[in-house]
Order: C-alpha cells, then structure tokens, then sequence
C-alpha cells in the first residue's frame, strides 16, 4: 500500500469520466477547496478538503494550486532521429513543406537518417523527449512510426517504440504508419509500395504485436483516398484500427474515406468543408487538431470554433515531429487552442485530457479525476484563475506531475 494525499488543493479540475462532445466541451466540472487520495497508482477518493483524510505515506500541501488530470497526448512522431532545422530555415526563405517535401526532403529527410540510426540510439533520443514531456504534463501519449518506410526500419521505429514503455512511466500507445509518404524507389511504383506495407509490413507487425493503430497521411503529397481505404483495410484484417492524418493542406476525400472506415480519429483538419464537418458529426470518429503544426508552418488554424459548434468531439494533441511541430508541449497547444481558435479554456482541458485518451481507447483509465482510474495528475504552481494556464503561454505552470501515483 502505498498512498499519496494532495491537500487544501484551490481548484480541482475533475473533469468528465467519458468523452465530451460540442456544447458539453464547455463544461469542466471542478470542485474548490479541495483534497485528492491516491493510492496504489489509482484515484482512490477525492472531496471537500474538510472531509480530507488525516493520514498518507506522502502529503503534499496543494494551497493556491490547481490539480488536473495529466494530459493525453494522443498524436506524436516522438521518435525520430536528429532535427530538421535546415529546413526551417529554408521555409523562411520562401519554400513550402509541400515544396520541400516534393524534392526529397521532409519526411524522406527523416527516414534517411533514421535508416542510418541504431536502434538504441534512438532510444537514446527519445527517451529526453519523454522527460521533457513528462514535465509539461503529458501521461498517456501516441507514437507513431512512419520515418521508417522500409520493412526493416519501420520495424525498428515500432520495435523502439515497444522499449520505450519499459523505460518511461508515461503511458504509450503505439502507432504504424508505413504509409507516411513514398519512399524515393517507389514513386513511379506506388502499387509496389503499397503491396510492400500490405503483404511484408502488416503481417510481421500483427505476429509480434507492434503496434495498436494504422495511420496512413492521406494529401496529395503522400496518399490518394483509395489508397487510404486500401491501406486501412488490410489493417483492420490485422485488428489494427485506423487514426488518419488528412485535411492538413487539401480537402480531397480523406474525410469520408476515414469515416467509411471506422477510423477512431482524423487529425489535423486545417482545411475542413462545411460538408465534411458534417461528415463527421454522422459519426463517432473524433476530430483531433494540432495547433501547434499550422503554427510552425504558418498555415492556417483548423475551423475549431465551426466544429464546436457542430456538435463534434474534438481533442488536442502535440503532433511531436521533427518538421512541423519541433515541441511536444501540451499547454502551449492549450495556449494555440485558446488564442488561434477561439476555444474556450474549458474547452481546450477537455480536448486535452478526456477526448485525448477518446482518441487513445483509453477512456476508462485517463483523461479525468474519476475514482479507480490511474493516478495520473497534474499540480500547476499557485495560479490565480485556470484561464492563466494557456494565457501565460510562455511559462510552465506545471510545478509537478504525478504518473501511476508517483
Ligand atoms: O503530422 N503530416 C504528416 N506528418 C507529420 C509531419 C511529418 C514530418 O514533416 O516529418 C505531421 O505534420
Ligand atoms: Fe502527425
């Protein structure tokens, strides 16, 4: 037994125990003056801070303090080797990340060096990420292969991945996403790359149980909807279930064709059609936006405050990669939610915990402080309102993170 007791806690944020939809986003139940009872790495009680009890293996004195559920982070590439800073650059002198991507570089830029990159190196890599993450909030968190795009390498990206969860106290959740672009050799022989993934990748990664989600980035500088469909049909054959990156530069079907295909999330949603809006709302998929993308590339924001009020569940995640969003920093997407599209405080905690961990299947263990759910939280240093959290963007509020109850 072991027990950790939060008290005199100013605001607890307990949030909704299931996923949150339109209006309803609005509303973040919380509970004043409060105290909060962990123990054995689970949400054990919770109440007034005159009903606390007396005793714990651990007290920690939460006055002026906000208690959160942590963070579910449910998008990233966290796994990746080097930087892509040159082409930062690059886009500053005038390219697109279509541009760049079209002559070789992005993705591919990636892959070749990840190619190159050992295994424990990568590790290596990623395991500073996961720390830095970990302090901003972050305890459910989506790795996503894709800079492999080889049979070998893509392996490898998911072999890392699985390791990773032995050496972190963070949550993960893996993803394959062979279909991230073309690799070089393939681009006069799309079919030949999709037999690749579908008849050498898919079935090695079901026998050795690498990952739990199939994406595939459905643009036209990567994936056509058909390809899409095809893709995640022979993933759901290996009992992986689609999350699709689409609509981040064009409107050209991803969303009906992930719809079609039962896909647990679409993420990015830059460019959305009223019509495709209503796609979704006919649907259970979630709409999950990453701000901090279209910031770095300087793109436009996704319609957030039209989806909102359609009626659909949409959560926040960082998309952690090396070429369109270089920070995996939960309260700054909070901040980008809030200031670039006009979510609502209230709004933007909910997209960033209960519908995170929606879009991770793992509502019943994450996402909000419900008793017997795992003691995953957050304490932010004294705040005067929880509306100070994305309006000081540039400060890290979180003074102290708690995973599993400790
Ligand atoms: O989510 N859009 C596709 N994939 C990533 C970017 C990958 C990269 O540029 O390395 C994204 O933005
Ligand atoms: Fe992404």
């Amino acid at each position: 037994m072991s027990s950790v007791l939060l008290r005199n806690i100013k605001t607890l944020v307990l949030g909704h125990p299931r996923r949150v939809a339109g209006a309803k986003m609005n509303e973040l139940p919380t509970l004043d003056n409060a105290f909060l009872l962990l123990e054995n790495g689970k949400i054990k009680d919770y109440g007034k801070q005159a009903d606390a009890p007396d005793r714990a293996d651990e007290i920690i004195d939460a006055t002026g303090r906000f208690v959160l559920p942590a963070w579910c982070d449910s998008h990233t590439h966290l796994v990746f080797a080097g930087s892509r800073e040159g082409e930062f650059a690059d886009r500053i002198s005038g390219l697109s990340y279509e541009e760049i991507a079209e002559r070789g570089g992005g993705i591919l830029n990636s892959a070749r060096r990840l190619q190159q990159t050992s295994e424990s190196a990568l590790i290596d890599q990623a395991l500073p990420r996961l720390a830095e993450v970990r302090g901003y909030g972050t305890g459910l968190i989506e790795i996503k292969s894709g800079y492999g795009l080889s049979l070998d390498a893509e392996l490898k990206m998911l072999r890392v991945i699985q390791k990773l969860k032995a050496q972190t106290d963070l949550t993960i959740k893996a993803t394959f996403l062979g279909a991230h672009t073309f690799p070089m050799e393939y681009r006069q022989n799309r079919r030949g790359y999709l037999d690749l993934i579908i008849n050498k990748m898919l079935p090695q990664i079901a026998d050795e149980n690498l990952a739990d989600y199939i994406d595939v980035f459905c643009e036209k500088v990567a994936f056509t909807p058909a390809e899409t469909t095809e893709i995640v049909e022979a993933g759901a054959r290996c009992g992986l279930q689609p999350k699709i990156h689409t609509n981040q530069f064009n409107s050209m079907g991803g969303i009906e064709a992930s719809v079609a295909a039962g896909a647990l999330s679409v993420d990015h949603l830059e460019v959305m059609t009223d019509a495709e809006i209503e796609t979704l709302r006919n649907s259970s998929t979630i709409a999950t936006l990453l701000p901090t993308a279209p910031f770095f590339l300087n793109d436009p924001f996704p319609p957030a405050r039209k989806m909102l009020d359609a009626g659909l569940t949409v959560a926040l995640a960082t998309d952690f990669n090396p070429g369109s969003s270089p920070s995996g920093r939960m309260p700054f997407v909070l901040s980008l939610a809030c200031i670039k599209m006009r979510m609502t405080p209230q709004e933007a905690v909910n997209a960033a915990t209960i519908n995170g961990a929606a879009a991770l299947e793992e509502e019943e263990n994450f996402g909000s402080i419900t008793k017997g759910k795992s003691a995953n939280i957050l304490l932010t240093k004294p705040l005067s309102s929880l509306a100070y959290l994305p309006y000081a963007f540039g400060t890290n509020c979180v003074e102290r993170v708690i995973l599993g109850g400790k």
